[in-house]
């Protein structure tokens, strides 16, 4: 955990922290609620002005009355020569730059990669029938997240809804069976499960309660946002902390500033959950070998009796994932 006020040099320290992982060989899945994490792709080379000139503040420049361009070589200068006091020569960062394979996601939005969240819904994990613990907790935390961004109740345990759901995505994948969105919103109207527990599916939730929550559901799919959702790299830890076939370590940074607070906490959540269900079929080590990273935790893990649906799949890592080599890094 990284604790410390804001400008007291958190994320400048874990920038650091996250290039030595890269050097080390180990991939990172990173969670950028604000912008400044992306700034790890900003390894060059060489130290140069004409590199440093597209990325310094042009204000910053005409404040101390330099042009951009002697500006952007002072910025260079200083680099050099602060990386030198340490060691640090030009042939380390191009090596980082080539070891490394950086990717930047924009979840819902195509200014950088698409995101696609929902393989994690629709594709039964391939060993359900080893670890269903695991494909259960994997449902109950999806199931939870999508019902926040439907601001509805989100309890595993008391929510109708979230039991239905859940109860629905279990009886496909027990069959091996990929849903999709479109054939789960008609089984919310017309279950093929009859009984929940003891009780008719009828008397948990009336025809008219899942006829309203299957249109609920139904408008967030059809949304024209939503289609980008569904697009482009899919969310899967397994696929996330493979290294390339060149053997590069991927680095994905997940930028998130541009979602609203709710499709945040939605797409965070599925975040975990995914790397949770990666890490858990994954043998036991007692060395490090990913690492997942979060800037600005404040909000995703709230004290008692506060239960958004980042906090489960984020508390099971912490207590979990470090026997199986995952380092988390979390920052507030
Ligand atoms: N070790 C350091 N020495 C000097 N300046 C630093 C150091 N770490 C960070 N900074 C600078 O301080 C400012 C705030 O740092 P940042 O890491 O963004 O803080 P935080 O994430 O805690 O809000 C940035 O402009 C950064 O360049
Ligand atoms: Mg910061």
């Amino acid at each position: 955990m990284v604790f410390g006020m804001t400008g007291s040099g958190k994320t400048g320290l874990c920038i650091d922290l996250l290039e030595e992982a890269i050097d080390e060989g180990i991939p990172i899945v990173a969670v950028d609620p604000k912008g400044d994490v992306a700034n790890l792709a900003l390894i060059f080379g060489e130290l140069t002005s004409d590199k440093f000139l597209p990325w310094i503040s042009r204000e910053e420049a005409e404040v101390k009355g330099k042009t951009p361009e002697a500006y952007a070589e002072e910025v260079a200068e200083r680099w050099r020569k602060g990386l030198e006091e340490w060691g640090i020569g030009e042939e380390r960062l191009r090596r980082l730059r080539e070891k490394s394979f950086l990717r930047i996601f924009t979840p819902g939005s195509t200014a950088g990669e698409l995101v696609n969240i929902i393989t994690g819904f629709e594709n039964p994990p391939s060993d359900f029938s080893s670890d269903p613990e695991l494909a259960i907790e994997k449902i109950k935390n999806s199931v939870s997240a999508l019902l926040s961004l439907l601001g509805m109740d989100t309890d595993p345990i008391k929510s109708s809804p979230h039991i239905l759901l859940s109860s629905i995505i279990e009886y496909f994948w027990r069959q091996g069976k990929t849903i999709a969105l479109e054939d789960l919103i008609l089984s919310i109207q017309h279950p093929p499960i009859k009984k929940l527990g003891v009780f008719d599916v009828d008397s948990i939730m009336s025809k008219k309660e899942r006829m309203e929550f299957a249109l609920a559901v139904n408008n967030l799919v059809a949304s024209p946002n939503f289609r980008l959702w569904r697009e482009g790299f899919p969310l899967d830890g397994s696929k996330l902390y493979k290294k390339t076939e060149q053997g590069k370590i991927p680095v994905s940074i997940f930028y998130i500033a541009h979602l609203s607070d709710s499709e945040r906490m939605f797409f965070v959540s599925l975040l975990f959950n995914e790397v949770l269900a990666f890490i858990r079929t994954q043998p036991g080590s007692s060395q490090l070998k990913y690492l997942l990273y979060m800037d600005e935790i404040y909000g995703y893990l709230p004290a008692y009796p506060l239960n958004p649906p980042s906090k489960n799949p984020l508390l099971l890592l912490l207590k979990q994932a470090r026997a199986f080599g995952l380092g988390v890094v979390l920052v507030t």
